[in-house]
């Protein structure tokens, strides 16, 4: 069975994807770990951003980023060296979008993402995972929460609880402008697939929000 949950960033897929997947005993797929360890790669290796677009599968065979299971989810790796720990720098964070946007990256990963989906149960999640990598997962989920709750979300998992109002908007913004780039790109753009079930998490707890999903996911079980 597959589980396909899609949102915008702050959402809380990650997190409500790893808890559903524990629950229910079924691999967890993060696919925005995957366009985080090219870029953390291509920062690494000194790829010019400007020059991100030209990318073609020859160059990105070359930076050597793969994953491989472990503990009922999945790590990054560059060669042998596991980067998992690394991809939610600033840094990273603030060139993401930029590598996700590249046709050529979204093909190269498509077969990644697919493969690891392949020998087993998955709670994948994502922006395109119920759109493009997997338009027929049995259960499809479209995550949303008001842009302040998303910010908050997003300052709190840096270890800021209680950020003064400047920081806080200062966030919003930088969320408002993720989610336009991820929106409005040509390939696999963030949207809800037709069948995905609308959660908006802004008033929800988190033992909620899993335990609604898991309902679902019961309830559509083969
Ligand atoms: O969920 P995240 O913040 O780790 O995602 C990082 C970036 O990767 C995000 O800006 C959009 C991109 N992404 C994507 O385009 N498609 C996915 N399925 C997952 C992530």
């Amino acid at each position: 069975m597959i589980i396909a949950i899609d949102g915008p960033a702050g959402s809380g897929k990650s997190t409500t994807a790893r808890a559903v997947a524990r629950r229910l005993g079924f691999h967890h797929l993060e696919s925005g770990a995957f366009y985080r360890a090219l870029t953390y790669a291509a920062l690494r290796a000194g790829l010019p951003v400007e020059r991100w677009p030209e990318l073609e599968a020859s160059a990105l065979d070359a930076l050597n980023v793969h994953a491989r299971p472990a503990d009922g989810a999945f790590r990054l790796f560059i060669g042998e060296e596991d980067v998992t720990e690394f991809l939610r720098s600033p840094e990273v964070t603030a060139h993401v979008s930029q590598m996700a946007r590249v046709p050529a990256v979204r093909e190269w990963l498509l077969s990644q993402l697919r493969e690891a989906g392949r020998t087993t149960d998955l709670v994948c999640d994502g922006r395109d995972m119920g759109t493009v990598v997997f338009p027929e997962a049995e259960l499809k989920i479209f995550l949303t929460a008001s842009p302040e709750t998303r910010a908050r979300r997003r300052l709190a998992e840096q270890g800021v609880t209680d950020p003064d109002p400047a920081e806080l908007a200062a966030e919003v913004e930088r969320l408002l402008t993720r989610d336009r780039l991820d929106t409005e790109r040509e390939v696999a753009p963030l949207r809800r697939a037709a069948d995905a079930v609308l959660l908006d998490t802004t008033a929800l707890d988190f033992e909620a929000q899993v335990e609604a999903v898991v309902r679902l996911a019961e309830s559509r079980r083969r």
